[in-house]
C-alpha cells in the first residue's frame, strides 16, 4: 500500500474517504461536501438509527450532487476520549472495509475542524498506520481466487493543509519504518518450517545490515567453542544446524545497551517428548520471540532511533530422531548450571537460558528483555488477549506495562519468586527444565530462564498466545500479529533515546 502526503485540494472523482466526529460533527471538508451535496452527509450519518460510533463507516456510493464514485465516512472520536491507538484501530477498520469492498485506491480528507485530541496531521498518520497493519496478509503462496478475488489497497492518498502535508510528510518515514518493523515479523513467523530454518533465519537476520545494523552470526562451531550445550542439546535433533544471530543497533552512544532476547525455534514438534498430530503445524510460529526482535531492530534502525539495543536471537529446530536428545538427559548450559532435561519439549527455556546468559556476560545490557513463545499455560492463564510478563524489576515492569497500553500489545504481569524455584529443582542436576504438572506453568518456564540472568534487570515476555492470531483484530487480519515490535518500539522511544525521559 503506498501512501502519499499531499497538500492538494481533494479530488472530484473516486472515492473519498471523510472523517466525521462523534454524534456526526461534521468537519470543514465534510461541512463543505454536505453543502454541495444539499445536506447528505447529515442526512445519511443520522439515517443509521443514531450517528456512527468510533470506527465505523458509512458508504454512500454515487452520492447525489458530488461528482465522487463514493464517500466513507469514517466515524472517530471516543465519548471517554480518543488515544492514538483508537485511531489507529479506526484505520484499521477502514482497511478492513476496502478489502471486502475491494476499493483500490483512496483519498483521506482532512479531520481540520472536528474537535479531536491529534493535530490533523497526526490522526491521518494514525489512521494511516492502522490501515497499513492490518491491509497487511501473507499472499505469497496463493494464487488469487477467481472466485473470491482478494482486495488489494494500491493507494492511500492523505490530503491536509499545507502546513499538516509538512508536518505529516517529516514524521511519516519513521511511522513507515515501525510499520516496516511489525510486518518483517509477520513474514518471518508466517513462513513454513521447510523455508525459514535456522540458517535461512540467520540470512533474514543479515538483510538488517542495510539499515547499519551490525549482524553477527555465530554457527554450530562456534556455539560448541563458547559451551552453548543446553542450546545445542535442543538443536541435536535436527538436520538442520542452530545459529545465534547477534544484531546491534547503535544509533546513540550510551554507557550500556539495552538488550532483546527472543527465542527462534524454527519449528517445535516436541523432540522426543513429541506432541500430539493435532494443530503441530502451528509450531512453525515458535520462533516469534526471535521475528519481534528482529522486527523491532528493523524498526528502530530504519527509523535511525537514538538508541544502543541490542538484538540476540537463539534459532534451532526441536526434532525427535535418533540424535535427539533423550529426556531424563543432564547437559551443561553456558552458566556452568547443570540443567536435567525432563520434558524435550520444553525446549524454549533451553534456549534462552544461553542466549540469556551469553547476553549479559558480553553486553553488561542496562536491562534484558526476552520475548519467547514459552508456555501453553500462559494461554490457559491469559488467552489470547494478553501476552505474560514476568519481571525482576518493578520499574521495567511497569514501563512495559504502559508500553503496552500505548500500543494495544497489552501485557499481564505474572509472578515469580523463590517459592516458585522449587518447583525446577532437580534430584541429579541444579536444575530440570519443567515444574509441577499444572501448577504456574509459565512461572516455571520463567523462573527458569531467571536463573540465567545474573540479577540483570530482566523482563520476559511469554508471547505464547499473542503472536498469532485464529480470528481478525483491528490491527492485523488472522495469522502471524507482529506481536512485540510496536511495544518494544515504544519502549524504547520512551526510556532509551537519547533526549527521551530516561535520559
Ligand atoms: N512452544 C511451546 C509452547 C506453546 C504451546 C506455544 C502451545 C503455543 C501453544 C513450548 O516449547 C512447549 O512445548 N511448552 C510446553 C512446556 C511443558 C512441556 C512444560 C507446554 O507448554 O506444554
Ligand atoms: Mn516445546
Ligand atoms: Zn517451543
Amino acid at each position: 500500500m503506498r501512501v502519499e502526503i499531499t497538500a492538494a485540494p481533494l479530488p472530484e472523482t473516486g472515492v473519498l474517504v471523510v472523517p466525521v466526529g462523534r454524534e456526526g460533527a461534521l468537519s470543514s471538508v465534510a461541512q463543505a461536501l454536505d453543502a454541495r451535496s444539499g445536506g447528505l452527509l447529515r442526512r445519511a450519518l443520522l439515517a443509521g438509527g443514531g450517528p456512527p460510533k468510533h470506527g465505523q463507516l458509512v458508504e454512500l456510493l454515487l452520492p447525489a450532487g458530488l461528482p465522487h464514485e463514493r464517500l466513507l465516512l469514517l466515524a472517530l472520536g471516543k465519548p471517554e476520549g480518543t488515544r492514538r491507538l483508537d485511531l489507529e484501530e479506526a484505520g484499521g477498520a477502514l482497511a478492513a472495509r476496502l478489502l471486502a469492498s475491494r476499493i483500490g485506491r483512496v483519498h483521506l480528507a482532512s479531520t481540520a475542524g472536528l474537535d479531536l485530541p491529534e493535530t490533523p496531521a497526526a490522526t491521518a498518520l494514525a489512521l494511516a498506520t492502522g490501515c497499513r497493519l492490518r491491509a497487511w496478509r501473507f499472499t505469497k503462496y496463493q494464487h488469487e481466487r477467481p472466485d473470491e478475488p482478494q482486495g488489494r489497497i494500491e493507494e492511500l492518498v492523505l490530503h491536509l493543509e499545507e502546513e499538516a502535508a509538512g508536518v505529516a510528510s517529516a514524521a511519516w518515514p519513521a511511522e513507515a519504518a515501525r510499520i516496516a518493523g511489525v510486518l518483517e515479523a509477520r513474514e518471518l513467523v508466517s513462513e513454513p518450517a521447510n523455508v525459514l530454518y535456522p540458517e535461512s533465519f540467520a540470512q533474514a537476520c543479515k538483510r538488517l545490515e542495510r539499515f547499519g545494523v551490525a549482524v553477527e552470526i555465530l554457527d554450530r562451531e562456534r556455539l560448541e567453542a563458547l559451551g552453548m550445550r543446553a542450546l545445542l542439546a535442543v538443536a541435536q535433533g535436527s538436520v538442520r544446524p542452530p545459529f545465534v544471530v547477534v544484531m546491534r543497533w547503535r544509533g546513540a552512544e550510551r554507557p550500556k545497551p539495552l538488550a532483546l532476547v527472543g527465542k527462534g525455534v524454527c519449528f517445535d514438534t516436541g523432540g522426543i517428548s513429541i506432541k500430539p498430530a493435532q494443530g503441530m503445524e502451528e509450531m512453525k510460529f515458535d520462533m516469534a520471540g526471535a521475528a519481534a526482535v528482529v522486527g523491532t531492530l528493523h524498526a528502530l534502525a530504519a527509523r535511525k532511533a537514538p538508541a544502543d539495543v541490542v538484538g540476540v536471537v537463539g534459532l534451532v529446530e526441536n526434532m525427535p530422531s535418533g540424535t535427539a536428545q533423550r529426556p531424563g538427559d543432564v547437559v551443561r548450559a553456558l552458566s556452568g548450571k547443570t540443567i536435567e532435561v525432563v520434558n524435550t519439549d520444553a525446549e524454549g527455556r533451553l534456549v534462552l537460558a544461553d542466549c540469556c546468559w551469553y547476553t549479559q556476560e558480553r553486553f553488561r545490557p542496562e536491562a534484558m528483555i526476552d520475548l519467547a513463545t514459552l508456555t501453553g499455560a500462559c494461554i490457559v492463564a491469559l488467552g489470547h488477549e494478553r501476552a505474560g510478563l514476568f519481571a525482576s524489576d518493578d520499574a521495567l515492569a511497569e514501563r512495559l506495562l504502559a508500553a503496552g497500553e500505548a500500543t494495544g500489545e497489552l501485557l499481564w504481569r505474572l509472578p515469580l519468586g523463590k517459592a516458585y524455584e522449587q518447583h525446577i529443582r532437580s534430584e541429579i542436576a541444579d536444575l530440570k527444565n519443567v515444574g509441577r504438572a499444572r501448577e504456574a506453568g509459565a512461572t516455571a518456564g520463567a523462573v527458569f530462564v531467571q536463573q540465567f540472568t545474573n540479577g540483570v534487570p530482566w523482563a520476559h515476555l511469554d508471547i505464547a498466545g499473542t503472536a498469532w492470531t485464529s480470528r481478525d483484530l483491528p490491527l492485523c487480519a488472522k495469522g502471524a500479529t507482529g506481536f512485540g515490535v510496536r511495544l518494544l518500539d515504544r519502549f524504547v522511544a520512551v526510556h532509551h533515546e537519547a533526549g527521551g525521559p530516561g535520559g
